[in-house]
C-alpha cells in the first residue's frame, strides 16, 4: 500500500483498547538521520560487528569500542524524533493496553514521549561496570580518558546488548507475554535478522494477532504480516494512526 491507507480491520484494531504491541528496529530512526545496521550505508557495512559489538571485542580493545559508542551517542544526541517515534508515543497515550518493544538504543522513543516500553538491546545512555555490574543511568559526559572506570576501579562498558549476550530477561519476557495476548502487532523498521527479538512477531501470529509490517523492503518477517506498508515508517505511521482517528504530535 503506497498511500498508507489502513484497512478497515486495522482501523478497528487501532480504535480498540488493545492489547497492542509494537516492535521497532533501526529503520524507525533512519528518517532522523541515524544509520541502520544492514544494507547499503549501514553501520555493519563499514564496521565489523565482531570487532565492535561483542564482549570479546571490548576485552581486546575497550578504547576502540568506546570510541564507536561515543560517536553513536553524539549522533543520537544531535538527532530528533521523527514521525514514527511520535506516532508510537501517540499510540502509548491512546491505547489502554500497549507496549513498545524496541531494539534501538538511541533514546529517540523516550524523547518522543513513549513510556510503556522495553529496551530489548539496552541503551546508549547507560553504563555498566564489568567488575561489580553496577548500572548507571546518569550518563557522564566526561568519558575521557577512555575507557572510563567505575568508582570500584572496574572498566565501565556501554549498557547495550552485544552479540553473544542474553537480552535483559524481564524486558524480553514482558514483550513475549504481550505478544501471546496481543490483538495487533506493529513491526516497524527491523530487518528481522537478530534473534530472539525477531521471534516476537511469530509468537504473536501463532497466538492469533493481526501482524502489520511497516518497512520499505521485504524482510524474513513479511510473510507473517496480514498488512504491509512499503515505505518509510516516519511518513507511514502518522498517516495510519490519523486515518484511525489517533492524533499524532508534529514534534516532541
Ligand atoms: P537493521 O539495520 O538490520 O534493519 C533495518 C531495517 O529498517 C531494514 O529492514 C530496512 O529496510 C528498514 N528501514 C530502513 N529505512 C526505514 C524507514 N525509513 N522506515 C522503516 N523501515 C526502514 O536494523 P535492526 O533490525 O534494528 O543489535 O537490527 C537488529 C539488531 O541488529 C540491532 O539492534 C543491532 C544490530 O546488530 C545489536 O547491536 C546487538
Amino acid at each position: 500500500m503506497s498511500n498508507f491507507e489502513p484497512s478497515a480491520a486495522l482501523k478497528d484494531l487501532l480504535r480498540s483498547a488493545g492489547p497492542v504491541l509494537a516492535l521497532t528496529g533501526a529503520g524507525v530512526s533512519a528518517e532522523s538521520g541515524l544509520a541502520t545496521f544492514r544494507g547499503p550505508g549501514g553501520l555493519w557495512e563499514g564496521h565489523d560487528p565482531m570487532t565492535l559489538a561483542t564482549p570479546e571485542a571490548f576485552a581486546r580493545d575497550p578504547d576502540l569500542v568506546w570510541r564507536f559508542y561515543s560517536w553513536r551517542r553524539t549522533r543520537a544526541a544531535a538527532a530528533s524524533p521523527n514521525g514514527a517515534h511520535l506516532a508510537l508515543a501517540a499510540l502509548d497515550e491512546a491505547i489502554a493496553e500497549f507496549l513498545l518493544a524496541t531494539q534501538n538504543v538511541d533514546g529517540l522513543h523516550e524523547r518522543a514521549g513513549s513510556r510503556r516500553m522495553v529496551r530489548l538491546h539496552g541503551s546508549l545512555w547507560r553504563l555498566r561496570c564489568v567488575r561489580c555490574q553496577d548500572e548507571q543511568d546518569e550518563f557522564r559526559e566526561d568519558l575521557d580518558p577512555l575507557p572510563p572506570r567505575h568508582s570500584c576501579g572496574g572498566l565501565l562498558r556501554p549498557g547495550v546488548v552485544w552479540f553473544g549476550e542474553p537480552l535483559p530477561w524481564e524486558s524480553f519476557e514482558r514483550a513475549v507475554a504481550l505478544a501471546r495476548r496481543a490483538r495487533l502487532v506493529l513491526v516497524a523498521g527491523t530487518s528481522g535478522m537478530v534473534y530472539p527479538a525477531a521471534s516476537i512477531p511469530q509468537v504473536a501470529r501463532d497466538a492469533g494477532a493481526y501482524v502489520v509490517e511497516i518497512n520499505p523492503e521485504r524482510t524474513p518477517l513479511s510473510h507473517l504480516a496480514e498488512e504491509r506498508f512499503e515505505g518509510p515508517a516516519g511518513a507511514a505511521l502518522p498517516r495510519i494512526l490519523e486515518a484511525a482517528g489517533i492524533p499524532v504530535r508534529e514534534s516532541a
